[in-house]
């Protein structure tokens, strides 16, 4: 790292109703619900803030006639009464996930960059809570290597018996932190070593021997054919296979999932390269999958849960050099398979192809899953809110799919359509990579065709997530850069063993 990141994650915590004292509280949240009348709900955190302030807050709400309780709208009731300057009252809606979730950004990002400390009734339903507090704690997220750093960071007190949820949202957001940290950093300081050090950091600081770690480079990933040839392209320093393991005593005979991630640390196209340039600024995030399998990863030594979990990090630069690959090279993966290569942008499944079938062939996985930045077409097709999911397992999918709705990493099921997959056969080898022969035009249905010739029998998922691991814009808990995508989706499946 060059400069060394301010540590900007807000402190979350709870207060029993019973402890209440508002000393060092600036701020009190009040949640106002939409229905035909708006109207404050008169719980027993309302009746003591009245007590308090002798403020009647359904009045002041009538000054507001054109606040409709929309998740996320805020009037702000200044005040003047010790420690506290400001009463919150924050749309809700109709108090569904995605509601809170807004709402808590909202509130999240007003406070942003401040030392206001938020005393928080917005909701009180457990799972609710946590939704709040990771959305809170997400919307502050910043990254900044401005040689003068920002240090002010907001505190969220959130109202109620919480302790185990406040636990669980620091979990779940401390990991996305985490992942957006390694996605924001620029490619001039994050290549595959680098990469490799940050996942050696990460499970070291887990004090844990539930975690072990092992990085593989040179002769040791010969037959990683995909890997090399695309890695080769920045012989220094090369390409890395980084493996990281959750196995805890007795985690022999639980289920195993092995998770591989695309970890392309720059993305350049290579030699077919990326036009226009400008497409080429955000290839830094080209790395996210990995970095969301590694996060979660590292996150079960807290979750605990009974399955053994194999991170495989695919951790290679896709450069335009001397030791580029050619289109037309012909690779041989792990396990033998042949690949045509045709455009030496479409590299992610290359590293995921040997990753796969590694998983396959060595690790005995009774679930693979892989997660990759892996093709604009799933972001023509789905947009930024959904990811596209690829699994001929409906049980897995319906699962997915519901753990993405609760935490807010929402995944559609996409089909893979058989009659497209003739567009991966090559003249020369087993497949040619970019599979665009024929017209489909299905560019994300065909790179999953492609990946699935790698995955023998196993139960497969393969996450696409170039819409979603990126935002384009400041919005709700996401800045503009690299949004974690995958990462809670991942811990709340693995934890749900
Ligand atoms: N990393 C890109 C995919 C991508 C594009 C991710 C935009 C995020 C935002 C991938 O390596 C790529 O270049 N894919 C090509 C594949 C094509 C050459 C078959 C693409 O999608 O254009
Ligand atoms: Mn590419
Ligand atoms: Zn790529």
């Amino acid at each position: 790292m060059v400069h060394k990141l301010t540590d900007l994650y807000p402190k979350l915590s709870h207060i029993n109703g019973d402890d209440l004292d508002f000393t060092g509280i600036t701020a009190v949240v009040i949640p106002v619900v939409a229905a035909e009348k708006i109207e404050i709900t008169k719980t027993e955190f309302l009746k003591k803030i009245t007590a308090l302030t002798k403020i009647d807050l359904n009045i002041e709400l009538a000054n507001w006639p054109d606040f409709t309780a929309k998740a996320g709208e805020i009037i702000e009731v200044p005040i003047t009464l010790d420690d506290l300057n400001r009463i919150y009252l924050v749309g809700v809606g109709e108090k569904s996930d995605d509601e809170i979730r807004k709402a808590a950004s909202s509130l999240g990002r007003k406070v942003k960059g401040t030392s206001a400390v938020l005393l928080s009734a917005l909701t009180e339903e457990a799972n609710l809570v946590i939704t709040q507090g990771v959305a809170f704690l997400l919307s502050n997220y910043q990254f900044s290597l401005k040689s003068e750093q920002k240090d002010k960071k907001p505190k969220l007190v959130i109202y109620g018996e919480f302790s185990e949820e406040v636990e669980h949202a620091n979990t779940l957001a401390s990991a996305v932190w985490q992942c957006r940290n390694l996605i924001h950093t620029p490619a001039n300081i994050k290549n595959p070593v680098w990469l490799a050090k940050q996942a050696t950091e990460m499970v070291a600081a887990a004090k844990t021997s539930d975690l072990s770690i092992s990085v593989k480079s040179g002769r040791a990933i010969k037959d990683f054919g995909g890997l090399c040839a695309v890695g080769n392209s920045a012989p220094d320093p090369g390409p890395r296979l980084i493996e990281v393991t959750y196995a805890p005593k007795g985690s022999s005979n639980w289920p195993h999932v092995v998770l591989v991630g695309k970890g392309i640390t720059f993305d350049t196209g290579g030699i077919s390269l990326k036009r226009p340039y400008e497409s080429m600024i955000g290839m830094k995030s080209d790395m996210a999958g990995a970095a969301a399998v590694l996060s979660a990863t590292v996150a079960m030594a807290k979750i605990k849960p009974k399955v053994k979990v194999t991170a495989l990090l695919m951790a290679a630069e896709n450069s335009l050099s001397g030791t580029s690959q050619r289109p037309s090279d012909v690779i041989k993966h792990f396990g033998g398979t042949t690949v045509e290569v045709l455009n030496t942008d479409a590299e992610g499944r290359l590293v995921l192809a040997d990753g796969l079938a590694y998983a396959d062939l060595k690790l005995d996985p009774d679930y693979l899953v892989d997660v990759a930045t892996l093709t604009g077409a799933a972001t023509l097709g789905l947009g930024r809110q959904y990811a596209a999911m690829y699994t001929r397992q409906p049980s897995l999918a319906k699962k997915l799919y519901e753990v993405g709705n609760n935490v807010g990493e929402k995944v559609w099921h996409m089909p893979l359509v058989d009659d497209y997959s003739v567009a991966l056969e090559s003249d020369i080898a087993d497949l040619n990579h970019l599979a665009d022969k024929f017209g489909f035009s299905a560019g994300s249905v065909t790179a999953a065709l492609f990946l699935e010739r790698f995955v023998g029998k196993r139960n497969w998922v393969h996450l696409d997530i170039a819409g979603t691991g990126r935002s384009e814009v400041d919005a709700g808990e996401n800045i503009k850069g690299g949004t974690g995508f995958g990462t809670r989706l991942l811990i709340e499946w693995l934890g749900s063993f």
